[in-house]
């Protein structure tokens, strides 16, 4: 895209929602507001819905519904998560990507792509990727023992739950990593991991968000227990904007990860759940738990009390809630 359409577009994100006249926009690039004029009638030719009015200036009401990596960059507010952004219009699967250039690349890279044709969620299931999502993998490189990577996938939960709730969307964590709204998935992360004698080398942290996928495209079996954030706002979200929320907040909380006590990470991701206090039956590969989960260790593993009194710390299962 032309540079000026470029800065225009990115003048009229920033106002969020306040006019700005042609004379404004045409002072800060430095050209007329008849030449203004003429990229605004462009741009809404490419799908930009911009509003006009003599008096008060020029209001962005929608963007075309495609990631924009370049506009992505113009409003992150990031240093390390996307720092660099590899953007496909398809893939087979982002975190298969990320896992091939993990060991090349620098921490805090980001591949994202408009559709994946073999999307891989947890414990072996097919993640349908339509468009309208963001499906995306971060490489993380954390210096930590193997023993703690459960620690990382709850750091995302509560990004991912934190960047949604900033849009007025009521999300909850389950356990492990499902973000659910009104008891519907709107987001699944699937944490891979390369580790050499018990140490981490790089994380690959998929996540797929439902944003502004249609429901209708899913098949019956994962529509029946699935949101997206188009369905529980009742209209579309601008995915650029959204992404560099996303970003942000996995920044924070990655930032807080590294700098302070896990107990604090803990205590945010249980007001954040819906799992904590539910009767819970957990398949593990070993054994199916019943019980009351009644909290989280510093592993980041699920406590479940079962009807015996006992306490069963579980890193990795399939939850469900049985009350
Ligand atoms: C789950 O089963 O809940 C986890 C779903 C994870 C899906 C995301 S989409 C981006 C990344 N690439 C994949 O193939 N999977 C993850």
């Amino acid at each position: 895209m032309n540079d000026n359409k470029k800065a225009i577009i990115s003048i009229l994100r920033k106002s969020e929602g306040t006019p700005v006249s042609g004379q404004e926009i045409g002072e800060k690039l430095g050209i007329t507001r008849a030449m203004v004029w003429k990229y605004i009638k462009a741009l809404r030719k490419e799908g930009y819905d911009v509003r006009s009015s003599p008096k008060t200036g020029y209001i962005l009401d929608s963007c075309p519904d495609k990631i924009d990596p370049e506009m992505l960059q113009s409003i992150l507010k990031t240093t390390l998560i996307g720092s660099d952004v590899h953007y496909y219009s398809e893939l087979e699967s982002t975190n298969n990507t990320a896992r091939e250039i993990a060991p090349q690349v620098s921490e805090g890279t980001v591949i994202i792509a408009e559709t994946q044709k073999s999307g891989r969620g947890r414990l072996g299931k097919e993640w349908q990727s339509v468009s309208g999502g963001l499906w995306l993998s971060l490489i993380l490189k954390p210096s930590i023992p193997l023993e703690n990577l459960s620690r990382v996938t709850l750091v995302a939960g509560i990004a991912v739950t934190n960047a949604l709730r900033s849009m007025g969307v009521d999300a909850h964590i389950k356990w492990p990593n499902d973000v659910l709204v009104k008891g519907k998935k709107i987001c699944g992360i699937l944490t891979e991991v390369s580790a050499e004698i018990g140490k981490v080398d790089y994380v690959i942290l998929g996540i797929g968000i439902n944003v502004n996928v249609k429901l209708s495209e899913l098949t019956d079996d994962v529509r029946r227990n699935s949101t997206s954030v188009s369905n529980e706002m009742g209209k579309p979200l601008d995915r650029t904007s959204f992404l560099a929320s996303l970003l942000y907040e996995l920044e924070q909380q990655y930032i807080r990860f590294k700098t302070r006590q896990f107990a604090e990470i803990v205590d945010e991701w249980i007001n954040l759940s819906d799992t904590i206090g539910r009767n819970v039956r957990v398949k593990t590969p070993a054994m199916l738990i019943e019980g009351k989960a009644i909290g989280i260790t510093e592993k980041g593993a699920l406590v479940v009390l079962d009807q015996n009194d006992k306490k069963h710390e579980i890193i990795a299962g399939n939850c469900r809630y049985s009350d």
